[in-house]
């Protein structure tokens, strides 16, 4: 039986899918047929997003919301079931990161991660619902490895990461019976994007970060869009809760090389 990965006429969100990787899944949908919508803060990076993806022969939108605000994902999700129909696929991907040892993080700061990862999961989740293909419909976390191991410097993500992929798992059981699919994608060490300009900012140190990969290389945004991509197909019909790494390996060995370098880089030794 061929592979079936055709989205032709379906419609796909992806909040947070202005720039970096999401924006990587929400291109790998439009190439493969879909109608796109996607949502961020930024009202110019969501028309420069919205202009991209109309390139690929398909109608694509645009919505600016901050999910942290119940209310502004709850007209994300009214306005794009209004302008696409219902959602065959939903990626939640907003996030927030920066490296900061925990006695030196604010509460606010701690609060703004957990409020952008965590909550805003699940707002987008709770809000988008009651417009969820039902049976059909797939949903896709964007987690990463900090969620299952321990990070220095990233106690805010590591905490607010591991309650994404809860809500994966919880919801995969409660929304399992309507026949709504609900799973992580947990990113490795990606190329050009922004999150790995935070923790790895020097070309040495991502140079470093892509050796103690077992496969040897940085991801890329294809990488994990493909698997978006197969994860929301009918070759996925029986995979739910699942967190799924697609990071070469990088995190089966753990982040210490990672960690001693962020830890120079944010108190550089004095003698
Ligand atoms: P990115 O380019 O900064 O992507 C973050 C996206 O979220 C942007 O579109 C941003 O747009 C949006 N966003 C941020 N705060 C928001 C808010 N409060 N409300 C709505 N949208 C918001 O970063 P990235 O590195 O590609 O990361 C994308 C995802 O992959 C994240 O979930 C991250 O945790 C995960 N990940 C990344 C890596 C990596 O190597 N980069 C590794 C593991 C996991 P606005 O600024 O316009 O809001
Ligand atoms: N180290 C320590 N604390 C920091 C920090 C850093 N590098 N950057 C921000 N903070 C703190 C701020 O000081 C503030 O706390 P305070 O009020 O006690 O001073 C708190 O975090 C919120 O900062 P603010 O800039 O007001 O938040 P915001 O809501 O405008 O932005 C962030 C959210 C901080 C997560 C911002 O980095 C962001 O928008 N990130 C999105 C892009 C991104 O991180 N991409 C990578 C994804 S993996």
């Amino acid at each position: 039986m061929p592979l079936d990965i055709d989205f032709d006429d379906r419609s796909v969100l992806v909040v947070g899918g202005t720039s970096g990787i999401n924006l990587g899944i929400a291109e790998g949908f439009a190439r493969a047929g879909a109608r796109v919508g996607v949502a961020s803060r930024s009202q110019d990076k969501v028309d420069a997003a919205v202009q991209l993806l109309s390139g690929h022969g398909n109608r694509a939108i645009g919505f600016t919301a901050d999910v942290r605000e119940p209310d502004a994902v709850q007209s994300v999700m009214e306005d794009f079931h209004d302008a696409f129909g219902e959602i065959d696929v939903l990626v939640s991907g907003a996030a927030g990161n920066f490296p900061a040892p925990a006695n030196a993080l604010s509460p606010n700061g701690f609060k703004a991660v957990v409020g952008i990862d965590l909550l805003g999961t699940f707002h987008v989740l709770r809000s988008a619902y009651p417009y969820l293909v039902k049976p059909g419909a797939s949903v896709i976390n964007i987690s990463a490895p900090q969620s299952y191991q321990p990070m220095e410097l990233q106690v805010h993500v590591c905490a607010a990461k591991a309650g994404v992929d809860m809500v994966t798992r919880v919801l995969a059981m409660e929304w399992g019976p309507d026949g709504i699919r609900v799973n992580s994608i947990v990113p490795g060490p990606i190329a050009d994007t922004e999150g790995m300009q935070r923790l790895a900012p020097t070309p040495s140190m991502r140079d470093a970060v892509a050796e103690s990969v077992p496969l040897g290389r940085e991801g890329t945004k294809e990488d994990i869009a493909q698997v978006a991509l197969f994860l929301s197909s009918s070759a996925a019909g029986y995979i739910t809760g699942a967190i799924i790494p697609v990071d070469g390996g990088w995190s089966l060995a753990g982040f210490s090389s990672l960690s001693a370098m962020m830890k120079k880089q944010i108190r550089p030794a004095t003698d």
